[in-house]
């Protein structure tokens, strides 16, 4: 196994990482925000949509919204925790019966037939956790769909952004006083990152010219019994295209979630979330201007990418 899966099972094993992520959109604007465009996305392109493969489902953010729908859902991840909050989660909303989970590694779907689902969808970067697999799971992905892909992934140009900025993470916090431990830690971390901070040319050029996020140290942390995040394959847009259109996918659509927000500072992204007529025309409007392939590559950190057939 390679130690891009050993590292992802033991880090989204952690028995509170189901709790956190079922929570994230009450904590964090640029969530919402990626939330609110995938499932427009979603909810407009279901016609004729019964059966759903969610690759890396987590807590059921999507898989448990489109059986509220009415699909039929097979929601696949490799993390027992996540799958058992999202099971409760499911069972909350009353679409139990209309889920099946199953624990399994994106890299091995050999149990599924060619175009066993309607519709394949994968969010929030599952497949560039995969490294170096990605491609070889993007093609299973395929493989598997009949009708429509639906995935984000990690972006380099969105990621890269963060390398010149420790404290991106700030600018999107709704409420500072929540109790959600990231949040306080971006808070209390923030005068600590600014005063350790220098630009590192050479950790951008490795993203820039690799696009792998992570390595050896997290190898050696992995060792040592630690939990370190994912190793994480970074895509450029065009490599993006590129990839999907070898596997013969066509009418490729890509979008940027969250490459609005970013030019907004924290205390107008909050006024703005805070009052819920301008929430939603500010949601609506971020939607537009995220799909426009001209931003693609400067979403939150996921490039979102969608095949017709
Ligand atoms: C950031 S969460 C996204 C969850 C969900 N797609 C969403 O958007 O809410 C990433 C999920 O991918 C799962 N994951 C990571 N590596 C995986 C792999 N190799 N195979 C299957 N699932 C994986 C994790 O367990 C976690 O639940």
């Amino acid at each position: 196994m390679e130690y891009s899966q050993k590292i992802a099972e033991r880090l989204w094993n952690q028995p509170d990482k189901g709790e956190l992520e079922s929570h994230r959109e009450e904590t964090f604007i640029d969530d919402i925000i990626q939330k609110n465009h995938i499932e427009q996305e979603l909810l407009s392109h279901l016609e004729g949509i019964q059966t759903v493969f969610d690759g890396g489902a987590g807590c059921g953010r999507f898989s448990i919204l489109l059986a509220k729908h009415g699909c039929r859902v097979t929601h696949f991840d490799i993390s027992q925790p996540m799958i058992d909050k999202a099971k409760e989660l499911a069972q909350k909303e009353g679409v139990s019966d209309r889920i099946t989970f199953v624990k399994g590694a994106l890299e091995d779907l050999h149990e599924y037939e060619d175009s066993s689902f309607d519709m394949v969808i994968s969010f929030d970067a599952p497949i560039s956790y995969t490294y170096p697999n990605q491609e070889q799971v993007l093609g299973e992905l395929v493989r598997i769909c009949r009708r429509r892909i639906l995935i984000s992934v990690s972006s380099r140009l969105g990621y890269l952004p963060y390398l010149a900025n420790p404290i991106q993470k700030n600018q999107f916090i709704l409420d500072k006083s929540s109790s959600d431990p990231y949040v306080q830690w971006c808070i209390q971390n923030k005068a600590n990152a600014v005063s350790e901070f220098s630009f590192d040319k050479e950790a951008v050029m490795s993203l820039w010219n690799n696009g792998l996020m992570g390595g050896s140290e997290e190898i050696a942390e992995y060792e040592k019994g630690g939990t370190p995040w994912c190793i994480t394959y970074t895509f450029l847009p065009d490599e993006l295209v590129a990839v999907l259109t070898r596997l013969h996918v066509k009418n490729i659509r890509l979008a940027g979630p969250g490459a609005y927000a970013r030019t907004i500072p924290n205390e107008l992204l909050v006024k703005i979330m805070n009052d819920p007529g301008q929430r939603a025309d500010f949601l609506a409007f971020c939607y537009k201007y995220d799909s426009s392939p001209y931003v693609c590559g400067m979403g939150k950190d996921n490039l979102l990418a969608y095949r017709e057939l």
